[in-house]
């Protein structure tokens, strides 16, 4: 189930050669869902959501945008803002639970919509898990020195695959895309220090999308019994989140011989406000170190992360050189988390 103790204690990864983050860029819809909408099309309160949730609105897009519509707006500013051309990128690797269609993957969409030339990639579900799955894959890739720069992309358009009649899911999630360019570093410029990811295939039932898959496919019986949705066990994932984020981050510091407090921001998934605090009171994070945006976009799946890091730098808490913890969990269940200095 871990697939990575080969590190070592004290040291972190020894990638092949060094990596950073070299640019970020996101982007949401422009329709925004509030509490008050949902209040209209399900029994529910703004006063519910926001106290067992944390979010006050989401994106939603219009009928006919596809989530890679969404991330070529992101994909093209993060690489303009790496100084670099589409035709730089090797490989753009997307993690999304809501690919346009389910072939040709939205990898290729993303290669040709921005004329990436000399790219090829693929798309990887991991639910939640899909950023943080997507650049450690990147990652690897430059790592090796396969690839010079890579793209890898979180991007969900949840709103797609929710149920409007099901009041303990659809107030939940919301739509958007981030893209972050990843490249080799020089030595000693800050880098990816560390990943560390797990699957737990129990989970499987307790979070999915029963039909539309070889299983069961499409038919008028599963459209009839509305299996084309989200399904959630909200308690058992809700518990499973803050174990698993606090065991895995816990892990992440230790081989890394870092304390909690020398961290300077850490970005976790965001499904619900409650699981990501109760994660970083365990871990013994200070509060102000945790970012928070549920509030603006609800929980995008694979989006979450960049769109947290994008805000963070915006309103200038997150900067060159800091110490920075990624931590995720997802349907499956996914779990993931990367440790890295910020190069920008
Ligand atoms: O990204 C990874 C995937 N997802 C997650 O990480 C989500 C994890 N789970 C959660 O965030 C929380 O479990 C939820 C936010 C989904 C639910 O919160 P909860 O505190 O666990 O509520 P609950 O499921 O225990 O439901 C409490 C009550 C129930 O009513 P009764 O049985 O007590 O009468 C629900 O029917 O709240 C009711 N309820 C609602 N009421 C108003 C459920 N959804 C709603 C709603 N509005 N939208």
């Amino acid at each position: 189930m871990v697939a990575d103790e080969e590190t070592t204690r004290g040291g972190g990864r020894r990638f092949a050669r060094p990596v950073k983050v070299a640019a970020l860029a996101t982007h949401v819809p422009p329709r925004v869902m509030t509490n008050a909408d949902l209040e209209k099309l399900v029994d529910t309160t703004d006063e519910w959501i926001r106290q067992r949730t944390g979010i006050v609105e989401r994106h939603v897009v219009d009928p006919g945008v596809g989530t890679s519509d969404l991330i070529v707006p992101a994909a093209k500013e993060a690489i303009a803002r790496a100084g670099l051309t589409p035709d730089d990128i090797g490989v753009i690797v997307v993690g999304t639970t809501t690919p346009d269609t389910v072939f040709p993957s939205t990898a290729c969409l993303v290669q040709h919509k921005i004329g990436a030339s000399k790219a090829w990639g693929f798309d990887l579900g991991a639910a939640c898990s899909g950023f943080t799955y997507a650049l450690t894959t990147a990652t690897e890739l430059v790592a090796t020195g396969a690839h010079g720069h890579a793209l890898a992309v979180g991007a969900d358009v949840m709103s797609s695959i929710l149920d409007y009649q099901d009041r303990t899911t659809c107030v939940l999630f919301g739509d958007g895309a981030g893209a972050v360019v990843v490249s080799a570093a020089a030595d000693g410029e800050p880098a990816i220090i560390d990943y560390c990811h797990e699957v737990d295939g129990s989970g499987g039932p307790a979070l999915r999308l029963p039909a539309g898959g070889s299983l069961r496919p499409a038919s008028h019986e599963t459209v009839d019994q509305r299996m084309h949705y989200v399904h959630q066990d909200g308690q058992a994932v809700f518990k499973f989140a803050v174990r698993k984020t606090e065991e895995i981050c816990r892990r992440m510091l230790a081989r890394n011989a870092i304390e909690a407090d020398q961290l300077d921001l850490f970005v976790s998934h965001q499904a619900n406000k409650r699981i990501i605090m109760s994660a970083a009171e365990r871990i013994g994070l200070d509060p102000a170190k945790v970012v928070i945006n549920i509030e603006r976009y609800g929980n995008t799946t694979g989006a979450t992360i960049p769109l947290a890091l994008g805000d963070a730098l915006a309103d200038g808490r997150l900067k060159q050189g800091d110490l920075v913890l990624l931590a995720s969990v997802g349907a499956g269940f996914t779990v993931g988390s990367i440790l890295l200095r910020w190069a920008f």
